[in-house]
């Protein structure tokens, strides 16, 4: 597996791939875990080549204190790249590798984005758009991964890349979650072990308790401060996001109703 930390050397190996080969990204912020391996897995399957990137992107944190305390698991990260079948990783160790223009410019959307995580997150999703579009151009792959935890993401993700006739397709994966229900995340790490017990209820509670408000009596009952839990129609059915805190941990999830 190769590791590049610029876009030189990315852009170097992408072109020395063969013609006619597909290529899979695995956009990432660090911090592997099983839901990020079963990305890159799924990448593997469907691509002759998979690259994976790791950036902790700097312009998505609206709150300083979250970015410093974003995890760093750098060397655990490349073997869970290289496990899960990584050709390369681009590892940028600056942020000014990304954002030469300082982010003076900026992929925005102005409906979605503003509602959910972006009500309580201003300005998150912006960084968000932003660096996938920089990464999507710079490893110009046939297939994206992204996960279905983060679903408010990948609803905008796949809304810009039709937007912006983006070559790129947009591979929606589904969620994994322990056995207790808990949906993998990288914020995982920072809960205490007594948080991490009461942590699986709030899968259990939104997929179990169909009221609204009464669900949101019920985690806040158990420990959580629930930022918000609303129902969204889909083309078919209902989802259900949900955001809440326990302690300094913020935890998302989402489930079809
Ligand atoms: O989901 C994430 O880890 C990040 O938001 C992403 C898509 C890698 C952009 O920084």
């Amino acid at each position: 597996m190769r590791t590049f930390t610029t876009i030189q050397s990315l852009q170097e190996w992408r072109k020395s791939l063969p013609k006619g080969k597909t290529l899979g990204v695995v956009p990432t912020m660090g911090a592997l875990h099983l839901g990020h391996a079963s990305l890159l897995e799924t990448s593997a399957r469907e691509n002759d080549f998979t690259l994976a990137t790791i950036f902790i992107n700097p312009t998505q944190f609206n709150q300083s204190s979250d970015f410093e305390k974003y995890p760093k698991t750098f060397e655990a990260d490349l073997a869970m790249c290289e496990k899960y079948g990584a050709d390369a990783v681009f590892a940028p160790k600056d942020a000014n590798e990304i954002y030469p223009d300082h982010f003076q410019y900026r992929v925005s959307e102005h409906q979605f984005s503003n509602e959910l995580c972006g009500e309580f997150r201003p300005g998150h999703f912006e960084g968000v758009l932003t660096v996938v579009l920089k990464l999507l151009n710079l490893a110009k792959a046939d297939h994206a991964y992204f996960g279905e935890k983060d679903h408010q993401q990948l609803t905008l993700i796949s809304g810009m890349a039709k937007a912006f006739f983006l070559e790129t397709k947009i591979i929606p994966c589904p969620t994994v979650r322990e056995d207790s229900g808990l949906a993998l995340s990288s914020r995982n790490l920072r809960l205490s072990a007594a948080e991490k017990e009461i942590a699986p209820r709030l899968y259990q509670v939104i997929s179990t308790i169909l009221d609204v408000i009464q669900a949101k009596e019920e985690l806040t009952r158990l420990g959580f401060r629930v930022e918000y839990l609303i129902d969204k129609p889909e083309t078919t059915g209902r989802r259900r996001y949900v955001a809440a805190w326990l302690g300094d941990v913020r935890l998302i999830d989402n489930v079809r109703i």
